[in-house]
């Protein structure tokens, strides 16, 4: 399971039929006295009531809040509040009245209680939207997330069907983004599903169940609460682009786009899309979401609302402008199809059959025991297919691939591993490496295993010459083995090995007379490691099979930047395998196998004074001395 942090934001939730009668119980349990009432135009009468049931504590009334929180009318209503002292505002209607509710908190530190009439969630963000001269900005602060929300089934169903309709649509796609959020999380998906099959029961029930408002209320919490809880992706972008600047109204526009912005992710997404259809009991989401608009009556073309065919290609440019996290990367041909398809009125295109296909291999590992196992084998089929599809991929050209694959397997041998070096040369084993890595900081970093380690080397005392005598500039290494809190590690057992002066390792060459350039070696009391060697060399990695052919066809050379591998096991620590790098060694930023990393190019410095075990040495020797760090098994 991926990791993932969670924040839950601490506001009161009342939610039941008639529960607006308890507005003036839950301002005394804030501990206030005197409400501000705030409302639209047009909800006088709902406005009336809640000034009459909060009877004494009602302070005062305004009544002008406006679509895109304007700061004119969040001052007009400061110098209300100020005027009649009210210590908290009680804010009844949609977006625009909350976001007034809101705008004044975070001015002053007043309590907010509101009573959503519609389902746009923002009741239960801790997120504001305001416009001065016409520019729109968002802010994000504790301050701003209301105290209490009374969610009134009787209040919401004031709602003319229209309005509920796209106002549930508008819902649903704060739910179906937060399943395929960067930043994701299992409570945020719980209560996404859960808002998805309300929303989808109240918007096929609408005219026959009588169940259907309270569904749609109970939805919109939800996935107001997802909304405050995760990032949005290309759905939300998409129609603030189409909202702020074509003034298309905002719930309708979220209605018509939601269908094809699913479509444009759901190849990239296919677990969260599973989800959707699922809790929705449908087989494919985006059509399946389209179908419920249109059945419940909502929009579906950006025609209708107004937008101009003529505007579309710079509502592409504005799509594309600023880069955002997103499951689908945006392409300005995938988005002008988008929002074309939008524009027209078109049900989003349905699966493929590749997309049949790949769900039926999916669906075939869905019985596997290990869990793990399932969930990369799951993951591993679409990625395949979608890497067919979107380089649209010949039987030839895959008969290629096979018969690459088949010649790499038969190159493996005992002491040769190409498959080991594809991995390599693909960068994945680097990648896999950095991932272990990121697991144990304070560390020092870990490298690639290689292909030249042979698992019993010869037991080596403290201060060996594991060269055995071959030609090269001497090198003396002198490193200390620690814990993190640089304790040292004493009898850990380190395995070295490395290539010769010519760039062979031991395996390579037939001729040689045992293993040389290895061996296995214990730390002192001290944690302190000495033998003698040979300054390695940069050598190409074996090139003469599949993986050197790929490399000559990429036009890239087949070096690694000369180093010193190590392995250390120590009993109550993780095993470290890592590599040395002399600094100012050729290749360390082309290394053929990704791996280098910055903490590991360490100095090999050339000395020409008497040698650590005063063995004569003619001219330059080197000296290698080096701390490594590694981790406890807790
Ligand atoms: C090595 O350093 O021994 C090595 C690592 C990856 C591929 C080839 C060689
Ligand atoms: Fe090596």
């Amino acid at each position: 399971m991926p990791d993932f942090t969670y924040t839950a934001h601490p506001a009161r939730i009342v939610f039941g039929s008639g529960t607006l009668e308890r507005v003036a119980d839950e301002v005394g349990r804030l501990g206030r006295s005197r409400a501000l009432v705030l409302a639209g135009e047009h909800l006088h009468d709902v406005a009336d009531r809640v000034e009459k049931i909060l009877g004494p504590l009602a302070a005062g009334r305004f009544d002008g809040a406006a679509m895109h929180t304007p700061v004119e009318v969040t001052e007009q209503a400061l110098a209300v509040l100020r005027e009649t002292g009210a210590d908290c505002v009680v804010a009844v209607g949609g977006g625009s009245t909350t976001g007034l509710a809101k705008a004044l908190a975070v001015r002053t530190g007043v309590d907010q209680v509101v009573l959503p009439t519609t389902y746009a969630g923002s009741e239960v963000t801790p997120v504001l939207g305001e416009t001065a001269e016409g520019v729109k900005t968002t802010r994000t602060d504790p301050a701003i997330l209301p105290e209490t929300v009374i969610y009134d089934v009787e209040l919401s169903a004031g709602l003319p069907r229209p309005l509920a309709v796209t106002s549930a649509v508008n819902a649903l796609a704060h739910a179906v983004e937060a399943l395929y959020a960067p930043d994701a999380n299992p409570v945020v998906d719980g209560m996404a599903l859960d808002a998805v099959r309300h929303l989808a029961r109240g918007l096929r029930g609408l005219d026959t169940d009588p169940d259907a408002r309270a569904d749609l209320l109970r939805g919109a919490w939800l996935a107001g609460t997802c909304l405050g809880a995760v990032g949005m992706g290309l759905h939300h972008k998409l129609c603030h682009t189409l909202g702020g600047s074509f003034g298309l109204p905002h719930a309708p526009t979220h209605t018509v786009v939601l269908p094809h912005a699913m479509a444009y992710n759901a190849a990239a997404a296919p677990e969260a899309m599973r989800r959707v259809a699922e809790a929705l009991g449908a087989a494919d989401a985006p059509t399946a979401v389209f179908d419920l608009i249109v059945d419940a009556g909502g929009p579906t073309s950006l025609r209708e609302l107004g937008l101009a065919e003529a505007d579309l290609e710079r509502a592409v440019e504005l799509a594309v402008a600023k880069p955002y996290p997103n499951p689908a990367p945006l392409t300005r041909d995938g988005l002008a199809g988008l929002l074309r398809r939008a524009w027209a009125g078109e049900r989003p295109p349905g699966p493929t059959m590749i997309d049949g296909l790949t769900a039926q291999v999916v669906a075939t590992f869905a019985g596997t025991e290990d869990p793990r196992l399932r969930a990369l084998l799951t993951d591993l089929v679409p990625r395949l297919h979608a890497f067919a599809v979107a380089n649209d991929l010949t039987q030839a050209e895959w008969q290629q691939g096979i018969d690459f694959l088949t010649r790499t397997g038969q190159a493996c041998t005992d002491t040769r591993q190409e498959f080991v070096l594809l991995s390599d040369t693909l960068g994945l084993s680097s990648v896999v490496d950095v991932l272990d890595n990121s697991r144990t900081p304070d560390t020092t970093p870990s490298a690639v295993l290689g292909p030249f380690y042979v698992e019993g080397p010869p037991e080596l005392p403290q201060g060996a010459d594991v060269s055995a005598g071959l030609p090269g500039t001497p090198l003396y290494v002198d490193v200390t083995v620690t814990d993190t809190e640089d304790r040292p590690v004493p009898d850990a057992v380190v395995d070295v090995w490395q290539s010769n002066e010519d760039g062979f390792y031991d395996v390579q060459l037939p001729d040689l007379d045992g293993p040389v350039l290895r061996g296995r070696l214990r730390t002192d009391a001290e944690g302190r490691l000495r033998f003698r060697s040979i300054l390695p060399s940069e050598y190409p990695i074996p090139d003469d099979g599949p993986v050197g052919a790929m490399l000559r066809a990429a036009g890239r050379h087949p070096y690694r930047a000369p180093h010193l591998h190590f392995m250390i096991d120590a009993p109550g620590h993780r095993r470290l395998i890592t590599q040395l790098f002399v600094r100012g060694g050729k290749y360390l930023d082309s290394d053929a196998v990704f791996g280098v990393k910055e903490d590991l190019i360490v100095d090999f410095e050339p000395r020409t004074s008497p040698t650590p075990d005063g063995a004569a040495v003619e001219g330059e020797w080197r000296e290698l001395c080096y701390t490594f760090r590694i981790a406890g098994t807790a």
